[in-house]
């Protein structure tokens, strides 16, 4: 089995979402010491953000582009290699202006492309794109200053975080009943409702671990 993390906060000691990743990976390799985890830091390594030269490049047939369309491609041709060996993906983030990070969003618009990550069928005259990669799960960890984003919350209707990652997720190869969603929230507020989400957030990622792993345990038995 591989896990690929993805941390997406520019912070590094003081960042709730790495904690939450710590967590669970810790747990993981406490059960599945062999399995291979690799880290992708967009957080601190921004991915680039994308250009009319990549967007040209990934148009043009792999065996006709030239040595610069092929370098202007290196970065989402890497991303997208970890992404398809992975079973499981782990993306710890944080929520800014209510979403997700620009970081982040660069990595999900570098590996979701066409004929790598998805195909288009212009015949297709409803849902054109259809994913390449599937089987994937997918381990969302973020961390909220605000609170109260799930249904039937407070913010509920600005909640654009899950909702863009769920549906982008679709073209990881994650089908929907295959994401889960861990969150710390209150942390601008730092009081007790802060302390008792993070201790939630930390059993509750610890649990998935260890129920993701005897899923995966079960389907190669
Ligand atoms: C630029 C910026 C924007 C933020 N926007 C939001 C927001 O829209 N809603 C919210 O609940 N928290 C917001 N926060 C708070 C962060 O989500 C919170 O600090 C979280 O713990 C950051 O994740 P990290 O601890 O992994 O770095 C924002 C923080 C920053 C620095």
């Amino acid at each position: 089995m591989n896990v690929l993390v993805i941390n997406a906060s520019p912070r590094r000691e003081r960042s709730l979402s790495r904690q939450l990743a710590h967590a669970f990976v810790a747990r993981w390799q406490s059960l599945r010491p062999s399995d291979a985890i690799v880290e992708r830091d967009v957080g601190i390594e921004h991915p680039p953000l994308l250009t009319e030269a990549w967007i040209a490049a990934c148009f043009t047939a792999e065996d006709q582009r030239t040595p610069d369309q092929r370098a202007v491609l290196a970065y989402s041709d890497a991303a997208i290699d970890e992404l398809a060996q992975a079973d499981i993906v782990v993306i710890a983030t944080p929520r800014y202006n209510y979403g997700m990070p620009a970081a982040l969003k660069a990595w999900f618009d570098q590996v979701i492309r066409i004929n790598r990550t998805f195909h288009f069928d212009r015949t297709e005259k409803t849902w054109p794109l259809s994913p390449l990669l599937s089987g994937k799960k997918l381990v969302l960890l973020s961390a909220s200053g605000e609170f109260a984003f799930q249904a039937g919350g407070l913010r509920e209707a600005w909640e654009h975080l899950e909702p863009h990652v769920r549906t982008c997720a679709h073209y990881l190869g994650v089908a929907a009943h295959d994401m889960h969603h861990v969150a710390i929230e209150y942390q601008e507020f730092g009081d007790q409702r802060h302390r008792d989400s993070l201790q939630a957030a930390t059993d509750a990622a610890k649990a998935l671990a260890s129920e993701l792993a005897v899923d995966v345990a079960h389907a190669h038995a």
